[in-house]
């Protein structure tokens, strides 16, 4: 993985300026994503998603440590406040009309990191990756990717280890070779 990450370094730039030009493209929600992806022979990656930390990030900004952090920001509520939403869940910053089954609650969805999944999920297209592709779909394996949000910005970041990021989060290659959730 982090050799894939080297080669894929000089295209950082260009990766980023597709992504702001990119077109848009309505979310489902991770409930949607689960009709396929929970499976076990095929890997069960909602199940992992649900047992991980991202799955959670809207929760978390409930707990007394957030509120307390936030007050020392004069922040009154960190589940309300774009400050920590934007890092937190996958609807901040999303037009309304394009939220269609994603909520709040989802905390980092899946479509966080896979993009919006309204045009791509359906079997035909998405059991072609480049096609999947030009539908919205996001495989993201650039470094600078987990380091849009895993940075400074947040009161209680304390460095991050992409590989052992990756370890932790891993939902991908042969079923059998991922982390049990
Ligand atoms: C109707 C079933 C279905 C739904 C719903 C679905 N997927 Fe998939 N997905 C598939 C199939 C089939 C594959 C191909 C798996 C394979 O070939 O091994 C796939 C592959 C993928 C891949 C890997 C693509 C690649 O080429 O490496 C990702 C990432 C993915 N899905 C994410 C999602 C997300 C996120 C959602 C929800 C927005 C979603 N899928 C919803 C059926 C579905
Ligand atoms: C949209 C923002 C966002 C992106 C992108 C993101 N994360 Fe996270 N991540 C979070 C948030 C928020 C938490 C804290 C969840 C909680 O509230 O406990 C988290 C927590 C984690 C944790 C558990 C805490 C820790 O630091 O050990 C790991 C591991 C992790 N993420 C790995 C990754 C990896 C690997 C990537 C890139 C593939 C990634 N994340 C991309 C927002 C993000
Ligand atoms: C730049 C993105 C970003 C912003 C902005 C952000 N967070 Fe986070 N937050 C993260 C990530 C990533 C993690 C994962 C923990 C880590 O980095 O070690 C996290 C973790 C957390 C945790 C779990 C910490 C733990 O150890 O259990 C809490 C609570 C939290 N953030 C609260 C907040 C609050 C409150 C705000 C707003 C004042 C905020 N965050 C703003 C990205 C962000
Ligand atoms: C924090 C970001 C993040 C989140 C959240 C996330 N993924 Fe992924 N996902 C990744 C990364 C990174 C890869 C590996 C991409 C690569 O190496 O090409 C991946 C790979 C996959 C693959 C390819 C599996 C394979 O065997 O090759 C599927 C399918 C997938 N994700 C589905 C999902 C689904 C469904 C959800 C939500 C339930 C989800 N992901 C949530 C980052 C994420």
């Amino acid at each position: 993985m982090a050799k894939r990450f080297l080669c894929l370094l000089p295209w950082l730039g260009v990766a980023f300026a597709l992504a702001s030009t990119a077109k848009e493209y309505p979310f489902r929600g991770a409930r949607r994503c689960k009709a396929c992806h929970a499976r076990k022979d095929t890997g069960n990656q909602y199940g992992k998603w649900k047992a991980g930390p991202h799955s959670k990030a809207f929760e978390s900004l409930g707990t007394d440590k957030a509120r307390q952090a936030a007050i020392a920001l004069g922040i009154e509520n960190p589940q309300k406040s774009d400050a920590c939403l934007q890092c937190h869940t996958t609807t901040h910053g999303v037009d309304s009309k394009w939220l269609r089954g994603l909520t709040l609650q989802e905390g980092v969805s899946c479509e966080s990191c896979h993009g919006p999944g309204g045009h791509y999920w359906r079997t035909e297209i998405m059991k072609n990756t480049e096609l999947a592709k030009t539908h919205g779909l996001r495989l993201p394996n650039e470094e600078g990717f987990c380091l849009s949000c895993h940075n400074d910005r947040c009161p209680f970041y304390d460095g991050f280890d992409i590989d052992k990021g990756m370890q932790t989060i891993k939902h991908w290659g042969p079923p059998g070779e991922t982390a049990e959730e």
